[in-house]
């Protein structure tokens, strides 16, 4: 019996900072990942990702590459100082590329899924304070519009933001993302005007353009579970969750912040006055679908020491590359709760995957069987979520290619192919040939 039927979409992710270089051609401006690389110590051996994958350059041989894989469709990320270098001025160069690309991609019968913003905001933005500025609304109104009236039509569904978890607090509670701020208010602003944003996107699409693309936002949910079998893990766990999964969950599904973590958060933000009671409406507008991005659980203990109590606490489970738990069953329990908790939407993974140190063998062989294994377990967790009705419409993996992960710069391998980056050349690992399988035959 096949375990995904015709309606199934099967894909592969990128975003453009991670893999497209071309960090100045046709008139592309700094964003601030490119600043913040720039600084010593924020990115693993001082990468950036002014070359990547050279995909600006090779996306021809790449949709090949897409091709020979099998998947229905490719999800990838508009570079917003492409598209705006400067405040208020359209680069129709920059435009053009993804024009091409997308192109590239229907001649192929590969549909473009498009994400407006995985996390390259235009250095000039934040020059005026960034995602912290309500002006952030404008520009990205105005980024977001010129992209429809381009694009809209050309491509199979939008995703508005990725991951506003990590945009807001890992760029501006953490320090660990650009811009590299460490300051809760800041976050709380930021992750506040991207979710409004988003909210502001979906009616720009649907109410200005009357268009029917579907469109929705992707978010990094990962469910939590206490350490020990006592009161501290568990407030701990709540914490935890308030603070990752539910700061975002519940303006998007319920039109409000959980009021415990507004009171937790009190304790560093003493004036809420930027969150205006009719942003609400706006970020809870419904969508025609919901992302979300699964990499891992998190086991939670108790630390008083810590800003909102809790630390992540030792867990024997088998791991990936980056030290994350490989942890199928507990995705399975978020999707059920999300059920019942939160949403009837459709439901796509927009991401998943694993990290591992891979060999490229002298064959061009790259044998990645602890990955092979992470994904047939996530995809028969699928499988068996939606034989209960759980209803997932999509999967796309993380990611296509190895590239710039972020901080870990080019030490972490995503991709299940494999970029040797002093060539540019790709090779198909084992993880790439196995998916190629199961996306032919519809069965995991
Ligand atoms: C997600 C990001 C993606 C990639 C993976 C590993 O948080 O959306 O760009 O870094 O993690």
């Amino acid at each position: 019996m096949k375990n995904f039927d015709s309606t199934f979409t099967f894909g592969t992710a990128t975003s453009s900072y991670q893999v497209e270089g071309g960090a100045s051609q046709d008139g592309r401006s700094p964003s601030i990942w490119d600043t913040f690389a720039d600084v010593p110590g924020k990115v693993y051996q001082g990468d950036n990702g002014a070359i990547a994958c050279d995909h600006y350059n090779l996306y021809k041989e790449d949709v090949q590459i897409i091709k020979e894989l099998g998947v229905e469709s490719y999800r990838f990320s508009i570079a917003w100082p492409r598209i705006f270098p400067e405040e208020g001025v359209y680069n129709e160069a920059g435009m053009q590329f993804y024009k091409k690309l997308i192109n590239e991609l229907k001649a192929n019968n590969i549909k473009p899924v498009v994400t407006l913003y995985h996390w390259d905001l235009p250095q000039w933005a934040q020059d005026q304070g960034g995602w912290v500025s309500r002006k952030s609304l404008i520009w990205f109104h105005d980024y977001a519009n010129k992209v429809f009236e381009e694009l809209d039509g050309l491509v199979d569904s939008w995703i508005t933001q990725n991951e506003p978890w990590c945009a807001a607090f890992l760029g501006y509670h953490q320090g660990v993302h650009a811009p590299g701020h460490r300051n809760m208010e800041e976050a709380l602003k930021a992750a506040h005007h991207i979710l409004v944003s988003h909210g502001q996107t979906v009616k720009l699409l649907k109410e200005t353009y009357q268009s029917s693309t579907p469109i929705g936002i992707t978010l990094n949910l990962a469910p939590f579970y206490s350490a020990g079998n006592n009161y501290n893990d568990e407030i701990a766990k709540n914490n935890a969750d308030g603070y990752t999964n539910r700061w975002f969950l519940d303006p998007i599904f319920k039109g409000s912040y959980p009021v415990d973590m507004i009171n937790l958060f009190s304790k560093y933000v003493h004036d809420f006055s930027f969150i205006h009671k009719e942003d609400f409406e706006t970020i809870s507008v419904e969508c025609d679908f919901f992302g979300i991005n699964y990499y891992s659980r998190g086991l939670i203990e108790f630390n008083s020491a810590s800003d909102f109590l809790f630390d992540s606490a030792y867990s024997d489970y088998p791991k990936t590359g980056m030290g994350w738990d490989v942890s199928p069953k507990e995705f399975q329990e978020l999707i059920r709760r999300l059920r019942t908790e939160y949403t009837d939407l459709p439901i796509i993974i927009t991401e998943n995957g694993a990290s591992y140190p891979d060999q490229l063998m002298e064959d061009g062989t790259i044998p990645d069987a602890e990955r092979t294994k992470y994904i047939k377990d996530h995809l028969q967790a699928i499988a068996a979520l939606n034989e209960e009705g759980m209803h997932i419409s999509g999967y796309f993996v993380w990611s296509l290619f190895d590239n710039f992960e972020w901080a870990f710069g080019y030490d972490k391998r995503f991709g299940i192919v494999y970029v040797d980056f002093e060539t540019q050349k790709r090779f198909f690992k084992d993880s790439a040939k196995y998916y190629r399988n199961v996306v032919l035959a519809r069965e995991v």
